[in-house]
């Protein structure tokens, strides 16, 4: 078999090119790739066609499909190319149904998440917000507070003192806890005072999963005529289960504390909850305003007595999260804090 008439390459060719060159749109581009170049284009089909031709024309006729598909690939190429520098631009080929590129964003640290849950309760039982300086005196942090001179928590090895000369009321440190915030409140407000004052404490503590040179504590004083024991226990019981569900218990334990008397550890129980082992967690400390720290500040034993509580925010946010290593809240692991993004706030 032998094919009549070979095909008008050249007239193949020129249709081709002017059809390329007035395909403006990215789509008419595409069709007219399509229809010339593509799997059952104009150039493949011409391809077939070469078993039908007479043997002793097949070289002339491969070699005229040859050229012509390098021509049309070549106008193709320099097409495209135009069309990619075209839609670079505002009305090229700019697709606004792709998904955008995603933005990291932050959230919410999880000791801010534990410590605004924290004010948040104490709100509601009509607490208000105090605070005070985290580099304080001596006196404030430890005078005013009924501590011996020669009380451990005094030691050089314990605190961090400044390198500055002693003002009025004695050297200066960083506050080894918000006690004395008890102090500033009552040196400038007079009873009855409900305050709660979170803050940043220091102590020259051996580093491990349980202490830093710095963690929070959440300081806790009422101060009013008639207040006593019941009114600081069921403030606290009322917290610690708004905090950690309503089967949760909590006990009083003796203790010492040198600007409460009686003075006592709270130690806590959840349902369903062990801590090594161990039913009851310690985790605040408490006590009725020694008469001395309230003299100190100018109200009368007599007439105004009152409660105070100290609370650690990491060891609540170790609990509240399973958390078994203080020092996970400071490194910035983001593996770490995004665990807790989806908490929000409160
Ligand atoms: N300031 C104490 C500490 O850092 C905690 C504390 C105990 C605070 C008893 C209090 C309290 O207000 O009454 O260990």
């Amino acid at each position: 078999m032998s094919q009549s008439s070979s095909p008008d390459f050249a007239g193949i060719r020129d249709r081709a090119l002017s059809e390329l060159s007035s395909s403006a749109e990215a789509a008419a581009k595409q069709a007219w790739r399509n229809r010339y170049l593509g799997r059952q284009g104009e150039v493949q089909k011409l391809l077939d066609g070469l078993k039908t031709v007479a043997a002793a024309e097949k070289p002339a006729y491969g070699k005229s499909v040859n050229e012509l598909r390098q021509t049309l690939e070549q106008a193709w190429a320099e097409k495209s190319g135009e069309g990619a520098a075209e839609s670079a631009g505002p009305s090229g080929d700019l697709d606004l149904t792709l998904p955008g590129k995603p933005y990291p964003s932050g959230a919410v640290h999880v000791l801010t998440q534990t410590l605004d849950r924290i004010v948040d309760i104490f709100h509601r039982l009509g607490f208000s917000l105090a605070d005070g300086p985290e580099i304080e005196t001596e006196h404030h942090n430890f005078d005013a507070l009924n501590t011996p001179p020669d009380h451990p928590a005094r030691d050089e090895a314990d605190t961090f003192y400044l390198d500055l000369p002693p003002g009025p009321h004695g050297r200066w440190l960083l506050r080894t806890q918000t006690s004395p915030v008890q102090i500033r409140v009552l040196e400038k407000r007079k009873p009855p005072v409900k305050v709660i004052a979170p803050g940043r404490c220091y102590r020259r503590d051996e580093v491990d999963a349980t202490h830093g040179l710095f963690f929070h504590q959440v300081e806790g004083l009422c101060v009013g005529e008639g207040i006593a024991l019941p009114h600081l226990k069921g403030a606290l019981e009322f917290f610690f289960r708004e905090l950690f569900g309503t089967g949760t218990k909590i006990r009083l334990r003796p203790h010492y504390f040198p600007f409460t008397e009686p003075s006592f550890e709270v130690d806590v129980s959840i349902p369903g909850r062990t801590f090594r082992g161990r039913e009851w967690l310690e985790i605040a400390g408490c006590g009725l305003v020694h008469p001395k720290v309230l003299r100190g500040v100018g109200i009368d034993p007599e007439i105004h007595t009152g409660y105070a509580f100290g609370l650690g925010v990491e060891r609540i946010a170790m609990v509240r999260h399973n958390i078994p290593d203080l020092r996970m809240f400071y490194e910035n692991d983001v593996r770490f804090l995004k665990q807790f993004a989806a908490h929000g706030a409160v």
